[in-house]
């Protein structure tokens, strides 16, 4: 490239840079536009960008777009999938002492999850296999927090969530609180690897670089206490071929991934619910730890 190319380029980047200087009482938009524009443009200029190509994005942020209604994000699953949200959870959850690690919300958490009782079902009937989910939420410093409010939210055995069926179904969510001792457990099931939407141009986006469009098998779990960061984060199946093919919006920390322990049919339940004939289940602690902070 000659230099007059060069200083053409960087004239261009420059004078869009300054276009954000007077920005009115608004230091931190001011900023965020400036570094957008120069990175946009760094990225413009290494890439050499053709016309077709910025044609190309132009009408892939514009399906993306049409496709997203109240029910359906595209463009949050866009910044899944290229791990934008992923990187801001971590920039918004600083590493902690030993605290557990956050990672995504996704997008079928709901309010007003039924509330059940310690050892209580979240299934709702939901098919799938019944897993005993116990642990403790405690402080950096291992002191119990009781009373902590743990909402849970997981996906049936095809995959799907309750609010992905159009008849208003409740089903495999609910909210608990630790009791006094800070400890938790509830019946939900085991979880089972899904695919993400599949009908919209992010679908499209991972199947031409020949990226897996499945979701690891998760359980979310939001936890918040008075005093404490609010968790949001999920545990995953240990032994789940999906952790080696890739999380389509990398939300596995190694750190989250608990051994869900086989348990057949005849074995007792350890609050002794009975189980239909034949039903295996399985069993899995998770230990949650909060970090000090103010939401
Ligand atoms: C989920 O955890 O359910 C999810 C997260 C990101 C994109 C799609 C689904
Ligand atoms: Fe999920």
């Amino acid at each position: 490239m000659t230099g007059e190319q060069e200083r053409r380029e960087q004239e261009l980047t420059d004078r869009v840079v300054a276009s954000f200087e007077n920005t009115p009482g608004n230091p931190r938009l001011k900023y965020l536009m400036e570094t957008l524009v120069k990175h946009v443009h760094a990225f413009v200029r290494e890439v050499r960008l053709t016309k077709h190509e910025w044609n190309a994005w132009i009408d892939f942020l514009t399906r993306a777009g049409h496709i997203t209604d109240d029910r359906r994000q595209e463009v949050v699953l866009m910044s899944d999938i290229l791990g934008i949200s992923m990187q801001t959870i971590a920039v918004n959850n600083e590493a902690y002492k030993d605290a557990t690690e956050a990672t995504a919300f996704g997008p079928f958490f709901v309010n007003d999850a039924p509330l059940i009782e310690n050892g209580g079902d979240i299934s709702g009937g939901a098919p799938g296999e019944p897993s005993w989910i116990e642990g403790s939420v405690r402080d950096t410093e291992g002191r119990p927090i009781p009373i902590a409010r743990i909402e849970v939210w997981e996906a049936d055995d095809e995959g799907l969530y309750d609010v992905q069926h159009d008849d208003g179904r409740v089903y495999g969510r609910a909210h608990l609180f630790s009791d006094n001792d800070g400890n938790y457990s509830f019946w939900g099931l085991t979880p089972t690897p899904y695919p993400i939407p599949s009908d919209g141009p992010v679908e499209q986006l991972l199947e031409a670089v020949g990226r897996s469009t499945y979701r690891a098998a998760h359980l979310h779990f939001m936890v918040s206490a008075e005093g404490y960061r609010t968790l949001v984060t999920h545990i995953f199946v240990d032994g789940d071929p999906q952790l080696d093919r890739g999380d389509s919006v990398f939300g596995v920390k190694d750190s989250l991934i608990k051994k869900f322990t086989h348990h057949e049919a005849d074995e007792a339940t350890p609050n002794g619910r009975a189980l239909p004939e034949g039903q295996t289940w399985s069993h899995v602690r998770f230990d949650i730890v909060l970090a000090p902070g103010d939401d």
